[in-house]
């Protein structure tokens, strides 16, 4: 893996001079879930702190044996025992009276509503798993889905994991060629999917995509569609012995589907994430260990109580998706909230009013959306009743200290304690985290590692970095929802997160810790980019832009947004005998969405004659990355022919913003 050292971040400093601290209010702190002792006990003994939240928290079919066996760097959490996922996450409140207790409110972007209580999702469930083993699917075998925002999606994954079918999510936002991808590398053998989905006031056919990755996937035997459009999807079309209405075959089923009791370390899903190459890792996560590390960090984290309405705004298809609206929640008999469309749809203020509309107590969403927010003011939110909420959530991205009062005093009026969650599609929940009523948070700062939890901050030579410095990211210990692995590439594994420093799991992220060993998160320090806290790596786009007929060679670095945290920046040599012109520019983007997924559509498209590369050919991304900031230039000695920086410099004022 390439490391080069951050570019300087003036803003870093300006964040670490923030010292406003926000104790808990005596009476959060009376209420609070979490209390100190939590620390103190799992400092003790952190396996038998695992043992003992894992005794309490899960239904076992069979009690576990061993509570870790670690063989660096591959873990086994709760060895010996036996469960089942949905029984954990649906049966089991059922069958302590739960039944009536809504699981999701669940909101159309046009405004139909659907309230889905765990009696209606324990039928649901076991009657989608009934229709999943109609179609040839068993224990072990794959399943890959790809849909919308509606309630069909958690009710798929929870019928797979009732069969131990691992399933693999893919987000509806992602295009064809990447659903291929991710279909042949799991080699699933059905796709779950919809007609379509609402989106900005318009359908949103999801089908056809799926369509054309299927002339490419020859392991799919079927594809379970469901019918959110109807009329609306008139490209819907459905194949012949291949293709299946949910709606025909789930509904015909009977609502009894035992549960699979199965092994701890059972598959529960796949779940692809951008790295340092162009092919996206493939991260895989098992049933026990999971369980227990995301329905205790969601408990704790978010304070949650039986009565909260709990609402984590991110798509089911990414892992915040998966951990905190579906898993993690749901083993935790939470009532949540879920949410089809777009925050701007009909207005800027649609989010306010669900909360009004339902009572939110919990929110939990990304920077990007905060700061999006922000750009619309302050009268919007000040429109809507929202003294329900009593808790607040960011993910996915370092959190300016900004946009973190703009929070804190618009949205939470001032007294509702802020979670900034810090964690990875690898880790699988929250690791680093304030828990409300025990941490006084600083506005951008993560603040600790969760109970159990060992981080560091270490040099280039792993050696931790007294406080008050910083380094990289590292942590030292497993933790019951670690990745397992990376599916079917064991080596990868090691060498991506094991072996920059040998023992610690290296998470590609850049941190400080203050005097009083605050963690501030300072962006990944690989060729990795955080886009509205989606990673894209650069090496993935540059890969999608050679692969037009125009480009001979590409490179793409992120360049810090004011919206979005980082946007993608794209350099372009094109081909001999083809000139730069707008179309062509629009043509390359529109390219990438449809290579990767509109998400990874450049923001910034420069035409240049060169890149600027070391004498051993490497492009020099950290000039790049100056070009596109406009900064002075950094060290260029290196470079193989300095005039190259120059001629990209003059045209640097001509790239293209979309
Ligand atoms: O760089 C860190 C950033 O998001 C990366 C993980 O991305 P992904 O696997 O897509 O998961 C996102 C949702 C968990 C990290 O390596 N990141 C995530 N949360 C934070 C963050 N950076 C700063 N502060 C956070 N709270």
């Amino acid at each position: 893996m390439s490391i080069e050292p951050s570019p300087p971040k003036p803003e870093i400093e300006a964040l670490l001079a923030e010292n406003r601290t926000f104790p808990p209010s005596a009476a959060f702190a009376a209420q609070a879930n979490a209390k100190k002792d939590l620390y103190d006990e799992a400092e003790k003994d952190f396996e038998a702190f695992w043992a003992r939240v894992a005794r309490e928290r899960v239904d076992w079919a069979e009690p576990f044996t061993t509570t870790l066996e670690w063989d660096l760097p591959f873990a086994k959490w709760f060895g010996g025992g036996k469960l089942n996922m949905s029984y954990n996450c649906v049966d089991r409140h059922v069958e302590r009276g739960l039944g009536s207790k809504v699981a999701y409110h669940w909101i159309g972007e046009p405004g139909d509503t659907r309230t889905i209580t765990y009696a209606d999702l324990h039928r649901e469930v076991q009657k989608a798993a009934n229709a999943l083993t109609e179609l040839g699917i068993r224990t072990g075998d794959r399943v890959a889905i790809y849909m919308p925002m509606i309630p069909e999606l958690p009710i798929a994954m929870l019928a797979c994991a009732r069969l131990g079918a691992p399933h693999t999510v893919v987000f509806g936002g992602f295009s064809a060629e990447a659903l291929a991808g991710r279909i042949n590398d799991a080699e699933a053998k059905l796709v779950i999917t919809a007609d379509g989905g609402w989106r900005k006031g318009k359908p949103a056919e999801l089908k056809p995509a799926v369509d054309t990755a299927l002339a490419e996937t020859p392991s799919v035997r079927h594809v379970l569609v469901v019918r959110r459009l109807g009329d609306r999807a008139p490209a819907c079309v459905m194949a012949e012995g291949r293709d299946v209405w949910w709606h025909d075959i789930v509904e015909r089923q009977a609502p009894e589907c035992p549960p699979v009791p199965v092994d701890s370390e059972h598959m529960l899903y796949l779940l692809y994430t951008s790295g340092t190459t162009a092919k996206p890792k493939v991260i895989i996560h098992t049933t026990a260990g999971y369980l227990v590390g995301t329905s205790l960090t969601h408990e704790m984290i978010f304070d949650v109580k039986p009565d909260d309405v709990y609402w984590c705004a991110a798509d089911v298809g990414w892992v915040t998706g998966h951990s905190y609206i579906v898993y993690g929640p749901l083993a935790n008999a939470t009532t949540g909230v879920m949410y089809e469309g777009t925050p701007d749809t009909p207005g800027w203020d649609r989010w306010w009013q669900i909360v009004e509309d339902f009572k939110v107590t919990i929110l939990y969403c990304a920077p990007t959306a905060i700061r999006a927010f922000m750009k619309q003011g302050e009268a919007l939110p000040a429109k809507h009743d929202l003294s329900s909420l009593r808790v607040l959530g960011s993910v996915g991205e370092p959190i300016n200290p900004e946009a973190w009062l703009w929070y804190h005093e618009n949205i939470g009026r001032g007294n509702a304690p802020i979670v900034d969650t810090w964690w990875q599609t690898e880790t699988g929940m929250i690791l680093i985290t304030p828990l409300p009523g025990v941490t006084a948070t600083k506005p951008g700062s993560a603040t600790f590692p969760f109970p159990g939890i060992a981080a560091d901050v270490v040099d280039g030579d792993g050696a931790s970095v007294p406080l008050g410095g910083g380094g990289y990211l590292v942590l030292n210990r497993p933790w019951p929802a670690m990745l397992r692995g990376i599916y079917g590439d064991p080596a990868r594994y090691r060498e991506t997160y094991w072996s920059r420093f040998p023992g610690m799991y290296f998470a590609g992220d850049g941190a400080k810790r203050d005097a009083e060993g605050y963690y501030w998160l300072l962006g990944r320090v690989d060729d990795v980019m955080n886009v509205s806290g989606h990673r894209i790596s650069t090496i993935e786009v540059e890969s999608a832009l050679v692969d037009h007929k125009a480009v001979a060679e590409a490179a793409v670095v992120g360049k810090n947004d004011p919206l979005t945290g980082q946007a993608i920046f794209a350099f372009a040599i094109l081909r001999a005998g083809r000139e730069p012109s707008e179309q062509l520019g629009r043509e390359l983007r529109e390219h990438v969405a449809q290579v990767i997924g509109p998400i990874a559509r450049p923001k910034f498209l420069l035409f240049t004659p060169d890149l600027p590369k070391t004498r051993s050919g490497k492009i020099m991304r950290r000039l790049l990355r100056d070009i596109a900031e406009g900064r002075t230039l950094g060290d260029t000695t290196t470079l193989a022919d300095a005039s190259v920086v120059e001629a990209i410099r003059e045209h640097s004022g001509s790239a293209e913003e979309e």
